[in-house]
């Protein structure tokens, strides 16, 4: 496993475990996936990984409650990052909010609390003086933010008065946003982006094509998943599947890898199944050649999905079956 090269009060490792999937019906993997929920957990710790992500609104509190379970006793070595759901988030309603995710996690700190997106209403000033109130009391270690733009990151910076270590966005190589202005921000300042879908929830597994998409509401929503976008997807595939095999590795692991590229970035890719956390830990050792990477960029650049109102009508008629 590598390690982001930051001071952190413990080491954050390139792969994370996400863990929007635990106790979450939307990802349709059925009443066994608790169990094996807690395999991959083990399995994480046993491979160096030591970031895992939750949020409050996953499950409604299930993923904070299997993975706090999962982690044991281990729990004080990991960085456990969650997040606040900001319907509201005032001062003290962010200390109560933190201090039932440390209960349903079991720990006596989170070691990243994250607001999971920026509130259109509620300036962060009142959110983050919630935040400075419970790192002054020990109940939170760093500061994170998700789904923010660089100029709202920068605001909550000033209002924390203090690092806002990471910004938690959509970035994989078919959501390249991140690229243009909060890595080169991360890079400078000592800050980390952490990629969420980083596989494009399974797009980029290279595993479905038109005639055999994902089960499950959350990736029947998921634009990329439209028949049309998984055909537009064979020549992406395609590349990824090329240096995968120079690598002997999978077309998730590249993908993977591209981002990882970045000192900065870590990912945080959910997982299925223990063999895909391993794929996905085994990631973080890939070294991309540049003429590598010069072909994943242009391949990635080249798809061009069917997105926003342009896909409304198709998904809406996925879901209907008409
Ligand atoms: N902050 C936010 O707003 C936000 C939003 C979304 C997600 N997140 C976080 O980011 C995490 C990851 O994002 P995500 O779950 O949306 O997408 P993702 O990590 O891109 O995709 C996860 C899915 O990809 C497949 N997969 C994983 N590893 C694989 C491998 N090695 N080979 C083949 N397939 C593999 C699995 O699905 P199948 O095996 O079923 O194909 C898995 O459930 C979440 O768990 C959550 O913690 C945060």
């Amino acid at each position: 496993m590598r390690y982001v090269p930051l001071d952190t009060p413990k080491p954050i490792s390139k792969i994370g475990l996400g863990t929007w999937q635990f106790g979450s019906r939307e990802w349709g993997y059925g009443p066994d996936y608790e169990q094996r929920a807690a395999q991959i957990v083990r399995r994480a710790l046993d491979l160096g990984v030591t970031l895992f992500d939750t949020a409050e609104i996953y499950g409604f509190g299930r993923s904070e409650r299997i993975l706090g379970a999962a982690l044991g006793d281990d729990r004080a070595k990991v960085v456990v990052a969650s997040k606040i759901f900001p319907v509201l988030p005032l001062a003290p309603v962010v200390q109560q909010r933190a201090v039932a995710s440390a209960a349903r996690l079991g720990v006596a700190g989170i070691d990243l609390y994250q607001v999971h997106q920026p509130n259109p209403v509620v300036a962060d000033t009142t959110t983050m003086r919630g935040m400075r109130a419970l790192q002054d009391v020990g109940l939170v270690g760093e500061v994170g933010v998700s789904n923010y733009g660089l100029r709202r990151w920068r605001f909550a910076e000033a209002a924390l008065g203090r690092r806002v270590l990471s910004n938690q966005v959509r970035y994989s190589m078919i959501d390249r946003g991140p690229e243009k202005d909060l890595i080169p921000y991360a890079q400078q300042a000592g800050r980390i982006v952490i990629a969420y879908s980083p596989l494009g929830q399974g797009f980029l597994s290279g595993r479905y094509d038109a005639r055999n998409p994902p089960a499950g509401a959350v990736r029947r929503a998921n634009p990329y998943f439209l028949p049309e976008n998984l055909e537009r997807g064979t020549e992406l595939i395609a590349t990824l599947r090329e240096v995968a095999d120079a690598h002997d590795a999978t077309p998730s692991q590249i993908a993977l890898a591209y981002l990882l590229r970045h000192p900065n970035v870590v990912a945080i890719p959910g997982a299925s199944g223990v063999e895909q956390m391993e794929r996905n830990a085994a990631a973080a050792e890939i070294d991309l050649a540049d003429d590598e990477y010069a072909a994943l960029v242009t391949a990635a650049h080249a798809f061009r999905p069917l997105t926003g109102l342009a896909a409304v009508p198709k998904l809406i008629r996925a879901r209907t079956g008409r």
